[in-house]
């Protein structure tokens, strides 16, 4: 169960920048309505997402078995997918996974090295087909739309060398294709060349698709247990769902963010205290960020919305950021994300007599992240910055399942408060297709055009 203590986002403790429960009492209203609009939604139209919880346990135990099948015969396992379709993947493999999978020898080590290459700076290709070995190597190409031309690159690079490598038939046994099963060029040319294919649903958007087959088949193949996962998620939708402000965290912390933005609070910090955890800010910037922009709300009035989500991790940046959090502009909202349990223990037993230093003898690195993190809450509180903590107990597959589950319905009762559309990008549309135009490619003529009209009338340089 995910806890929340909301306590420095109110006035009594923060002052002017806090809110009051007389506040939250007026905007009840306004929270129940966005808590019908997305419950009402729920599993319809953009919001199918809310129904992958329910994915029958005949398809999740098939998934393991094709997981176990793949993962028997494979070495170095590769997920070349990009927003959506890489970032669920790597919050959860490196929240799950031995913190140092690849590191470990093979027999310590009970899936294959694994690489989610979500960015394709020619070094990392380059690196990448140096440190695997392309014989024991499997690939997932992962793309909702199945035209973003930074996978289908990868794809083809790679796909190349399989055939080189291995031979045509064999090449073909080692893509794993995800994307829309009906549309797009990916799932052309895999149904061409014989790739086995995963379905992503129709209406699951890339950021809302960690619990479709984009999530589901890397975790089968890494041995991560799918049905905890999408246990933790199904608890966390439950909990959601519940119609009760007082219960519902996602609701609460919704509208703690919302009313935040509204009174100046335009950047959003997501702060774990656990390493693992660390790609979840990742995951969330991309939610937060991507769902909540926009230019326009849901009755055509010009809003130019959003809060900038800032990845941050506990202790490291206390050392960098936390000083722009305590003293710098009013405009933050800090989310720590706390691990009641580290599980690992790492013991300061010895600390060679040195007088300064006997406060850490007999304790442990448990105690000092746990005050670390107490302390920085406690430092923002004394500034008046506000913050709120989320806990889980432990850092396992359930309860990964219900954070992500969690952030997805937060962000979709944002959305809701905001009356705006939290499922389209136009953003990202707009680029990817100047990128399709400047690549020359069929059919992007006129934007080729239309970017090329942007000449320079002055070029300023030093
Ligand atoms: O959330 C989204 O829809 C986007 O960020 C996409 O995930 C991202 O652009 C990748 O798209 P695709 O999965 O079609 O390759």
């Amino acid at each position: 169960m995910i806890k929340l203590d909301y306590n420095f986002m109110m006035q009594e403790h923060i002052g002017a920048h806090g809110m009051t429960e007389e506040g939250i009492k007026k905007d009840l209203p306004k929270i129940q309505k966005a808590l019908e609009k997305v419950v009402s939604n729920s599993g319809k139209g953009w919001q199918e997402w809310t129904e992958l919880v329910n994915t029958p346990k005949k398809e999740l135990d098939e998934l393991v078995k094709f997981g176990a099948d793949v993962r028997k015969k494979c070495e170095h396992f590769v997920v070349f997918g990009i927003g959506g379709s890489g970032l669920g993947p790597l919050a959860v493999a490196s929240a799950l996974l031995h913190f140092r999978h690849n590191e470990l020898p093979k027999e310590k080590r009970n899936a294959p090295k694994y690489y989610i290459e979500d960015n394709i700076d020619p070094n990392r290709m380059a690196g990448l087909l140096d440190v695997i070995d392309i014989k024991t190597s499997y690939f997932n190409v992962i793309t909702k739309s199945g035209e973003t031309s930074e996978t289908l690159s990868q794809f083809f690079i790679v796909y190349e060398t399989l055939k080189k490598v291995l031979g045509e038939k064999e090449a073909k046994e080692r893509i794993i294709v995800t994307t829309t099963v009906g549309k797009g060029t990916l799932y052309e040319i895999a149904k061409k060349e014989g790739f086995r294919i995963f379905d992503i649903g129709k209406g699951v958007g890339g950021r809302f698709s960690v619990f479709s087959n984009v999530g589901l088949v890397p975790f089968a193949v890494l041995g991560i247990d799918i049905h905890s996962l999408i246990d933790g998620a199904k608890a966390s939708r439950t909990n959601s769902e519940i119609n009760d402000i007082s219960k519902n965290v996602a609701l609460i912390t919704a509208y703690l963010q919302v009313k935040s933005m509204e009174n100046g609070k335009n950047i959003s910090v997501l702060m774990p205290y656990s390493d693992p955890l660390k790609f979840m800010a990742d995951f969330y910037a991309q939610l937060w960020g991507e769902s909540l922009a926009k230019e326009v709300d849901n009755d055509g009035n010009k809003i130019n919305c959003g809060q900038s989500p800032v990845k941050a991790l506990g202790t490291t940046d206390q050392h960098s950021q936390v000083q722009l959090f305590m003293e710098g502009p009013f405009d933050k909202v800090v989310t720590f994300l706390a691990v009641e349990d580290y599980v690992a223990l790492a013991p300061i037993n010895e600390t060679l007599g040195v007088e300064n230093c006997d406060f850490l003898k007999g304790r442990s690195l448990n105690d000092l992240i746990s005050a670390q993190m107490k302390a920085t809450i406690f430092a923002l509180k004394k500034q008046n910055r506000p913050s709120f903590t989320l806990s889980i107990e432990k850092v396992n597959a359930f309860s990964v399942g219900e954070l992500l589950q969690y952030f997805m319905y937060q962000t979709a009762f944002a959305g809701a408060m905001l009356n705006i559309d939290t499922y389209n990008q136009p953003g990202v549309e707009e680029g990817k297709k100047a990128t399709f135009a400047m690549m020359n490619r069929k059919g992007y003529e006129d934007k080729l055009k239309e970017v090329e009209a942007v000449k320079l009338s002055k070029s300023y340089q030093i």
